[in-house]
């Protein structure tokens, strides 16, 4: 592989043996894959950072990155950890509060900024054409199929040596002959475009190859849902929408078309809960301000939640601290606001019958998990059933 001369004196070990070590993890990966060379990234997102994911061995290696010298080199952003930032949530336990700050702590000092997030575009939406490297394969799908960004699914470790070094290796989704759309999938029943998350659970069990979706609709929320949906139940990092990923990113060779019908999606819907505990919960991936708004303004319509019956919402540290006066509103009706966390990355202080939300990644981590019935509809049919209305 080609190195600049910059690129040689950082893994020579000049800078210091966090950058050595984190360069050398991109140029092997890199090497493995075919590239030729390194680029420089605009922005790292790092995920890997919930103390009950990673425990003590992940803590101690982030800790030991921070005392050999680690610094970002390069705008860089943290997904959520494993506690509520807010302090106010009743259904995020909050055990692991200690040994998460000590993370916290280094990834701070390293120059992380501590958004603690999965919609790191949010705080900074990534340029047309622009080099990242992130984590979270919800955050990836959204850069390169709504953006028109380029970065491939890194796992936390390569995400971190990007953020150390500055680089990443180019190859894969960088190299404009790998994102090539294979397969045209035609949405045209609305119930199907109405449940994101069931649309895309199905993309990612049942196509392989880069999608060309056609008539998903544009909206960022219900975007977000269909590709952290179609990134947990496949792999995709890139899915092509028409009318939204920008011309130009990506080419066609389609070796099949076709046409996914509700039959196709409502396998994955669940059973709407009779009786029983509910929870229902918005949030995976995180509400943009607006997005909190709306279901404040549901909820507030509604007034205080039925007994047995909860909805969580998860929501960026800063949306909380933006509406602060918000969240206490919510908490008085009987809903648990959770800041720069979620239940996929956190444990949860009770157990519910039924879960039910909009989010197809949700139910892929969580309905065995929690070992509870689940139920997958669109936002405001979490809303209705966790009311007790019936579905319409
Ligand atoms: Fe975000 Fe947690 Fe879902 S990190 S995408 S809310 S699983």
């Amino acid at each position: 592989m080609y190195l600049t001369r910059e690129q040689e004196r950082m893994l020579n070990g000049e800078f210091g043996w966090v950058v050595a070590k984190a360069m050398s993890i991109i140029v092997k990966t890199g090497e493995a894959l075919g590239a030729t060379k390194l680029v420089e990234v605009a922005h790292a997102h790092v995920s890997g950072v919930s103390y009950s994911n990673i425990l003590d061995p992940g803590l101690e290696f982030v800790r030991s990155l921070l005392l050999g010298g680690g610094r970002a080199r390069v705008y860089t952003t943290v997904n959520p950890g494993c506690v509520d930032y807010s302090g106010l949530s009743e259904l995020i336990d909050g055990s692991y509060a200690g040994k998460q700050a000590v993370i916290d702590d280094s990834l701070i000092k390293m120059g992380f900024k501590p958004v603690f997030t999965c919609i790191p575009y949010y705080h900074r939406p990534p340029a047309q054409g622009e080099f990242l490297a992130w984590g979270e394969s919800s955050a990836v799908a959204v850069a390169n199929s709504v953006f028109g960004a380029s970065t491939n699914r890194e796992g936390g470790p390569l995400a971190l040596a990007s953020a150390l070094t500055g680089f990443t290796y180019y190859a894969g989704l960088h190299d404009p002959g790998n994102r090539v759309a294979r397969v045209l999938v035609d949405v045209k029943d609305p119930r199907v475009r109405g449940n994101p998350g069931a649309l895309g659970l199905w993309l990612g069990y049942r196509v392989r190859e880069i999608p060309l979706v056609r008539g998903a609709g544009q909206g960022l929320a219900d975007l977000k849902i269909m590709l952290a949906a179609s990134a947990a139940s496949g792999s995709h990092a890139l899915v092509v929408l028409e009318g939204v990923t920008p011309r130009g990113f990506y080419s066609t060779d389609f070796v099949d078309r076709v046409e996914v019908e509700w039959d196709d999606v409502e396998e994955y819907t669940g059973v709407e809960p009779g009786g029983g505990s509910v929870l229902g919960y918005l949030g995976c991936p995180h509400l943009y301000p607006w997005e909190f708004l709306e279901v404040y303004r549901q909820v507030v319509k509604r007034g205080v939640l039925p007994r047995d019956r909860r909805l969580l919402i998860t929501i960026p540290v800063e949306v909380f601290e933006k509406h602060y006066s918000e969240v206490l509103r919510l908490r008085r009706l009987g809903v648990d606001v959770a800041a720069g966390t979620c239940p996929v990355v956190s444990r949860l202080t009770r157990v519910f019958d039924h879960l039910v939300t909009n989010s197809g990644k949700a139910v892929f981590y969580l309905s065995k998990q929690l070992k509870a019935n689940y139920y997958l509809t669109n936002t405001l049919g979490v809303i209705r059933a966790v009311y007790g209305e019936r579905a319409g």
